[in-house]
C-alpha cells in the first residue's frame, strides 16, 4: 500500500464537517433556483424522472469516485490527477482533466454570482415591503425592471464576488466550516414553512402532478442532456470541486455513507423547491416555462401575501444567499488550491487574482439580461437560436463540461487506476457494494453519459 499523503492546505476537522461543506457546495442555486426553472421549460414529471435515475445511477458512483481520487492525491484537481496517473502508470497529461474542471469552475462561477447577487438584492427588497401584497404583474414588473439595469446587477454581482473570496482567502477550516453548521439546518427549515403555505393556497396538487406525472411526449434528447448535466451541475460533480474536498478528508471516514448523506440532502432540497414553486406558479396562473426569473417571480408572490411573509422572505433570500455562497467557493477553490501549489501564492493573493478575473467574466452575464439581451452570438444552430451569452454559458458548463468531467472520472477511476488503489481508498472491502460501485462506474456511467451526448447531437 502507497504511503498515504497530506494535503499542505489542512484538513476537515472531521468527517461531519466535511458531510457539511459537499452539501453546502451541493446544496445552491442549482436546487432552489435552477431546478425548478428547468423542470418547468422541460415540461416537469418526465424530466424530474430522467433528472432522478441520473442521480441514482451516475451522481452517487461518480461522486463517489471523486471523493475517492481527491483523497488519493491530496492535492488540488490538476496535481491529483497528474500525481495518481503517474502513480498508476498512465500519462501524467491525465491533469488536463483536472484543467478542464478548473475552466468549468470559473466559468460557472462567472454567472454564478451574478444569480445569487439577485438573492441578494431580494434580501432587501423583501425586508423593505417592497412585496406586501403586490400582484402577479407587479412582481414580474419588479424583476423586470431590476433585470434591466446592468449598474445595480453588477453591484450586487461585485458584492457576491467579494463575499465569496472572502471565506476563499481564509481558507479550508475558517469560516466556512462554522457557517454551513446552522445554516444548511436553517435553510430547510424554512423550506417546510414554504412548503406549508404551497399546501395551503397554492394548487398543491396541480403542483404535485405537474413534478410527479411523468409524460414522456414532453422530453426530448436535448431535455434528457439537460436533466443529466443538471445531475452533475447540483451535486458538483464533474469538475474538481467534490475532489478538493474530498481531499481535505480525514483518512477515517467511510466515502459511501458521506456520498449517500450528501445526494439524499441535495435531492431532498431540490424536489422540495419544487413543490412549494409550482402549486405557487399553477394557483397565480404562472408560466411554469418561464425561465431564469421563476422563483423570483413566484415567491415574493407567496412572501407578499402570507402572515409573517416580510420576516419569512428575508430570512428565504438571506438563507438562499448563503446556500449559494456555500457552493461558490467550492467553485473557485481547485483554482485557488492549485495557485497556492504551483505558483506559490498564499491563499489571499491567489483568492484575489481569481476573483477578479472572475468577476470581469462575470459582465457577460450582467449584460446578457440587458444590453445585450438580444444578442445571440450562435442563432445560426436551430437549438441555440434564442440563446444569449449566459445561456450559453450555462450550456456549455452544465450539459457538456461537467458531464465530460464525469466521465473521464469515471475512465479513470475504474478502467487505469488499479483496484488495489480504489479498494483501498473506499475502504468497502471486496464486498458487493464495492462491486457494485466498480460495475457502475465502469459501464454504466461512461455507456450512458455517452448515449446522451450522441443523442443530443442527433447523431443517433
Ligand atoms: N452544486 C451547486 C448548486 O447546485 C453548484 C455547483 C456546481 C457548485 C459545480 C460546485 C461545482 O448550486
Amino acid at each position: 500500500m502507497a504511503t498515504k499523503r497530506i494535503s499542505i492546505h489542512g484538513e476537515w476537522s472531521s468527517r461531519w464537517a466535511f458531510v457539511l461543506a459537499a452539501t453546502g457546495s451541493a446544496v445552491g442555486l442549482g436546487n432552489i433556483w435552477k431546478f425548478p426553472y428547468i423542470t418547468g421549460e422541460n415540461g416537469g414529471g418526465a424530466f424530474v424522472l430522467v433528472y432522478l435515475m441520473c442521480i441514482a445511477i451516475i451522481g452517487i458512483p461518480i461522486m463517489m469516485a471523486e471523493i475517492m481520487l481527491g483523497r488519493r492525491g491530496r492535492q488540488s484537481p490538476i496535481n491529483t490527477m497528474h500525481t495518481l496517473a503517474i502513480e498508476a502508470g498512465h500519462n501524467p497529461h491525465w491533469m488536463w482533466l483536472g484543467w478542464l474542471g478548473v475552466v468549468a469552475g470559473f466559468l460557472i462561477l462567472s454567472y454564478y454570482s451574478v444569480i445569487a447577487g439577485w438573492a441578494l438584492a431580494y434580501v432587501f427588497r423583501t425586508a423593505s415591503g417592497t412585496f406586501t401584497n403586490v400582484t402577479p404583474d407587479g412582481v414580474g414588473s419588479i424583476f423586470s425592471t431590476f433585470l434591466a439595469d446592468p449598474e445595480s446587477l453588477m453591484f450586487w454581482h461585485t458584492l457576491f464576488m467579494v463575499m465569496t473570496m472572502l471565506v476563499v482567502a481564509r481558507g479550508v477550516n475558517g469560516g466556512l466550516e462554522k457557517a454551513v453548521k446552522f445554516l444548511m439546518p436553517a435553510l430547510f427549515v424554512i423550506l417546510l414553512v414554504l412548503l406549508g403555505f404551497a399546501m395551503s393556497s397554492g394548487e398543491f396538487n396541480q403542483g404535485l402532478s405537474f413534478l410527479f406525472n411523468p409524460d414522456f411526449s414532453k422530453i426530448n434528447a436535448n431535455g434528457v442532456l439537460i436533466a443529466m448535466g443538471h445531475a452533475f451541475f447540483t451535486l458538483s460533480l464533474g469538475m474538481g470541486a467534490i475532489m478538493v474536498y474530498g481531499s481535505y478528508l480525514p483518512e477515517n471516514a467511510s466515502i459511501a455513507r458521506t456520498t449517500f448523506m450528501i445526494a439524499a440532502a441535495d435531492t431532498t432540497v431540490a424536489l422540495i423547491a419544487g413543490m412549494v414553486i409550482f402549486p405557487i406558479v399553477f394557483a397565480n396562473n404562472l408560466e411554469p416555462g418561464s425561465g431564469p426569473g421563476l422563483i423570483f417571480q413566484t415567491l415574493p408572490l407567496a412572501f407578499g401575501h402570507m402572515p409573517g411573509g416580510l420576516f419569512f422572505g428575508t430570512l428565504f433570500f438571506i438563507l438562499l444567499t448563503f446556500a449559494a455562497w456555500s457552493s461558490s467557493i467550492s467553485l473557485i477553490e481547485p483554482a485557488v488550491a492549485w495557485l497556492v501549489e504551483n505558483h506559490n501564492m498564499d491563499r489571499m493573493k491567489a483568492s484575489v487574482v481569481m476573483g477578479i478575473s472572475c468577476w470581469l467574466f462575470g459582465l457577460l452575464t450582467v449584460f446578457s439580461f440587458n444590453i445585450w439581451s438580444d444578442y445571440a452570438p450562435l442563432s445560426m444552430f436551430e437549438r441555440f437560436r434564442e440563446k444569449t451569452l449566459f445561456d450559453l454559458l450555462d450550456y456549455l458548463t452544465a450539459n457538456i463540461m461537467l458531464p465530460l468531467g464525469g466521465l473521464l472520472i469515471a475512465v479513470f477511476s475504474v478502467w487505469l487506476m488499479s483496484g488495489e488503489a480504489s479498494r483501498d481508498e473506499l475502504g468497502m472491502g471486496e464486498g458487493p457494494s464495492y462491486l457494485l460501485w466498480r460495475f457502475l462506474v465502469r459501464y454504466i456511467t461512461p455507456v450512458a453519459v455517452i448515449i446522451v451526448f450522441l443523442r443530443a447531437i442527433e447523431v443517433i
